[in-house]
């Protein structure tokens, strides 16, 4: 076996949520390209049709599955209907999020609520689902962020919180499953990448942090890609409880 061969995914199944928009259709076309079965879940059924299109294309098998994870029922459906459908569930990529920015003063209990429910809550409920059913060699890989780690000048509490709350949850969940059930949990943590969440950032906002950024430049959602799929694969087989920040260097700024 090369090297090369740990990235490989064949015949495994990986489950990513938000896989209707921005790095989840990149993280299902990835995954589909090394071999891996695809279950797209998110509310926007449509845009998952149009992605799953990206994991038959790639020659793989891809399940959409409407799914709103900050209902723990609707996270045990999405993996009961992985199960019916492949059997398995190997990976998976805890990407659903929202982002949000409100100063705290004015900031409702609602609005703080509901990104916390999505981007910590929801991701909690898809890891319990997949944990009771993931085999050993399995693996789960939480999308956090550089909010979960550093500041970046926007008013996020709630977005901060959640994203650090994930880095909490990575960790517990890696030493509760570690050697009892042979599943690893790390967590990514973005700097900036394009998607429709950037979009929504006010005009001048990423040129006014784009000086933290060492290699000088927004990131390619395909090294993302990437990075996920080293953690996810074989290839990141002894690493487990970590948080790997893939920003440019925003961080060390
Ligand atoms: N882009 C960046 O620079 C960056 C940086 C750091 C971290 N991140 C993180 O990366 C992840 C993906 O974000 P993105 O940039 O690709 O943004 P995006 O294009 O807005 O994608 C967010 C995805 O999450 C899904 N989603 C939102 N609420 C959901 C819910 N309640 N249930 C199920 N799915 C839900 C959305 O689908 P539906 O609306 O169809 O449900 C969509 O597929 C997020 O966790 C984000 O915090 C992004």
């Amino acid at each position: 076996m090369s090297v090369l061969d740990k990235f490989r995914m064949d015949d495994r199944v990986v489950v990513v949520t938000g896989a209707s928009s921005g790095l989840g259709v990149y993280f299902a076309r990835a995954f589909a390209e090394v071999g891996a079965d695809v279950v797209l879940a998110a509310r926007r059924v449509e845009k998952l049709e149009q992605a799953a299109e990206l994991v038959t294309a790639a020659g793989r098998a891809a399940l959409s599955v409407a799914t709103d994870v900050a209902d723990p029922a609707a996270a045990a459906r999405m993996v009961e209907a992985a199960m019916e459908r492949f059997g398995r569930v190997d990976v998976l990529i805890n990407n659903a999020g929202i982002g949000t920015a409100h100063p705290a003063t004015r900031e409702t209990p609602e609005q703080f609520r509901e990104v916390i429910d999505v981007n910590l809550n929801g991701a909690y409920w898809a890891a319990q689902a997949c944990g009771r059913v993931m085999r050993p060699g399995s693996s789960i890989v939480n999308i956090s962020s550089v909010l979960g780690l550093t500041t970046a000048g926007l008013p996020q509490a709630a977005y901060a919180a959640s994203k650090a709350g994930l880095i909490g949850l990575t960790r517990d969940l890696a030493q509760q499953w570690g050697s009892r059930k042979g599943i690893r949990v790390n967590a990514i943590a973005p700097g900036f990448f394009a998607s429709e969440m950037t979009d929504q950032y006010r005009p001048g906002y990423l040129d006014s942090v784009a000086h933290r950024i060492v290699l000088g430049r927004m990131g390619d959602p395909e090294d993302l890609a990437a990075s996920v799929l080293w953690l996810a694969s074989d290839a990141g087989g002894y690493v487990t409880g970590q948080t790997i920040a893939v920003d440019g260097g925003f961080t060390i700024n």
